[in-house]
């Protein structure tokens, strides 16, 4: 298994390594650890010894999980985990498993404890909580057992009303179990309490660093390939481009990308992809103008996901058209980041529940026996970014919002005509424009304007104007699940409708999409 942990005998290089219990917050800790400057890298609890010390862990963590250790076929701890003498944090079932396998008291049955408690430190001189406020700390909680009784060597570092044992250790054997989340983000100092552990207690120094991470990626790609060619989709979207970016700083030439445009990007989009990327990446890129073929299969297609089957099918056979007439490629290369990775239960995972599957407009079929190459694949999304512009990629291409691989079609309500698409673009681009003014889309997790088949009466001079409607969608949200709709100010809202009335030609009112995700959805369709 190839991470991008340096394999190294020094403990202060070394990184952690999270077995994973099947909890929902799991990747979440991965993510706090990183962002104490410590690599972290998430294993199935029950992955051999062998596979995760190829990684060279410098301490481990226990993540939660749904389990109560008395239940049937419940997770245990590995053997070899107390007996290689690494530092442990245990966190909820993780904390559980060590207190029960040392030989401490778990009760189960009538002790959930579910969200917000209250947590009183008990020795303020614990390296744990060294710099967190010795008061009661506000703590998340999601477990049913409770620990009754911590095992021999251990003391309590801290408890709940419900928790007696909710923090505890044995700081000579640097092992430690909270029963509570420090990963999430309404337990307070959580981030403090894994810095504490990652850099204080365990050996590690944090130099996990964005140019440690090219430098990793770079060597990875390079021994991965050598001297093979790769073909990579680029989409326009920020994991593609800087998967790209990557690639060629490790591979030059030997690197072909196939940008297809569709016809259903933003304005300006396709030009935009292809003088950045070959700006920065050189001349090897195929632009195929697909406008038409889109077009055409989608005529008269209403439906919402019959558009994104129609166009999912097209894009695989048009990029498969292209990249047939490259010579012995051997690669495919792909943008595909770690929530990718972890939500769609892949290798990493056994055994783990598939939340999600990616299906996505560039997803290839398997039978294109090209041997994949991700170099993304252990990064977060912010992670990605910071590669971004590590590697010199423009910020606005950076931090580009998302934006669906069916793209317009699915913000052009009822029937895709050239014409109609031309009318959104023009809105959305106004919307986009005053937003950027005002700092705005940095600050909205999605802005964008969709057009309506609904035709209503208004006027214009002293004519009768009978046209079709734009709404306006922004929406704040940290994981794109839930949402909220942005708060705009009136002032923006009414200088957008007043360009998009005056300027788009077939418009003649503008709506502002004031509902939460859920029940709405982000997208219209
Ligand atoms: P919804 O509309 O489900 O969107 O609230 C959540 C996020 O997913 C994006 N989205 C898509 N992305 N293909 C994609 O690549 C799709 O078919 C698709 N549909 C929605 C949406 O823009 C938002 O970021």
């Amino acid at each position: 298994m190839t991470t991008l942990q340096p394999k190294t005998n020094d403990a202060r290089l070394g990184g952690i390594a999270i077995l994973d219990y099947g909890s929902q917050t799991t990747q979440l800790i991965a993510r706090q650890i990183r962002e104490q400057g410590v690599y972290a890298s998430l294993y199935h609890w029950d992955m051999p010894e062998e596979k995760i010390r190829e990684f060279a862990p410098a301490a481990l963590v226990l993540s939660g999980g749904p389990d109560s250790v008395y239940g049937e076929n419940a997770p245990i701890l590995p053997n070899w985990v107390l007996k290689s003498g690494l530092p442990i944090l245990g966190i909820c079932y993780g904390a559980q498993l060590l207190a029960y396998t040392l030989g401490g008291k778990i009760v189960g049955e009538g002790h959930r404890e579910y969200g917000h408690a209250d947590l009183t430190i008990r020795k303020t001189d614990n390296p744990l909580f060294a710099g967190i406020p010795p008061t009661t700390l506000p703590v998340w909680m999601n477990h049913g057992d409770r620990i009754e009784g911590v095992p021999a060597g251990f003391e309590i570092i801290g408890s709940t009303d419900n928790s007696p044992y909710a923090a505890f250790g044995n700081h000579q054997r640097r092992i430690y179990g909270v029963l509570f989340h420090p990963e999430v983000q309404h337990t307070a100092f959580g981030g403090a309490l894994l810095h504490n552990f990652a850099v204080e207690i365990s050996p590690i120094e944090p130099c996990w660093t964005t140019g440690l991470m090219v430098e990793q990626m770079v060597e990875n790609v390079r021994q991965q390939v050598g001297d093979g060619q790769v073909v990579l989709g680029l989409s326009g979207g920020v994991d593609s481009l800087v998967a790209a970016t990557v690639i060629h700083r490790a591979i030059g030439d030997q690197l072909t990308c196939i940008f297809v445009n569709n016809g259903l990007m933003r304005a300006n989009e396709p030009e935009e992809v292809v003088t950045t990327f070959r700006a920065i990446n050189g001349p090897n890129l195929i632009a195929v103008d697909a406008t038409e073929k889109f077009l055409d299969a989608l005529a008269g297609v209403t439906e919402p996901e019959r558009k994104r089957k129609i166009i999912g099918e097209l894009f695989v056979r048009v990029f498969e058209e292209e990249s047939n007439k490259l010579r012995d490629v051997r690669f495919l290369a792909q943008g595909t980041i770690y929530p990718d990775v972890i939500e769609s239960a892949a290798k990493e995972r056994p055994g783990a529940h598939v939340i999600k599957t990616h299906h996505n407009v560039g997803g290839l079929p398997e039978d294109m026996k090209l041997e994949l190459v991700e170099p993304l694949r252990y990064l977060f999304k912010d992670e990605v970014r910071r590669v971004g512009m590590e590697l010199g990629l423009p910020e606005a291409m950076v931090w580009r919002q998302p934006f669906p691989g069916p793209g317009l079609a699915i913000r052009c309500l009822g029937e895709v005509t050239f014409e109609r698409l031309e009318k959104l673009r023009a809105a959305d681009l106004i919307f986009r424009q005053e937003m950027n003014k005002l700092g705005l889309l940095r600050e909205t997790a999605q802005a964008y304007a969709a057009l309506l088949p609904v035709k209503s009466v208004g006027v214009m001079g002293d004519q009768r104007t009978y046209a079709e409607t734009i709404v306006l969608r922004a929406v704040t949200t940290d994981n794109f699940m839930t949402a909220d709709w942005a708060k705009l100010p009136y002032e923006l809202l009414g200088r957008v409708s007043s360009r998009i009335v005056n300027e788009v030609k077939g418009v003649n009112r503008v709506v502002y999409d004031v509902t939460t995700k859920p029940p709405a959805t982000i997208e219209w369709e």
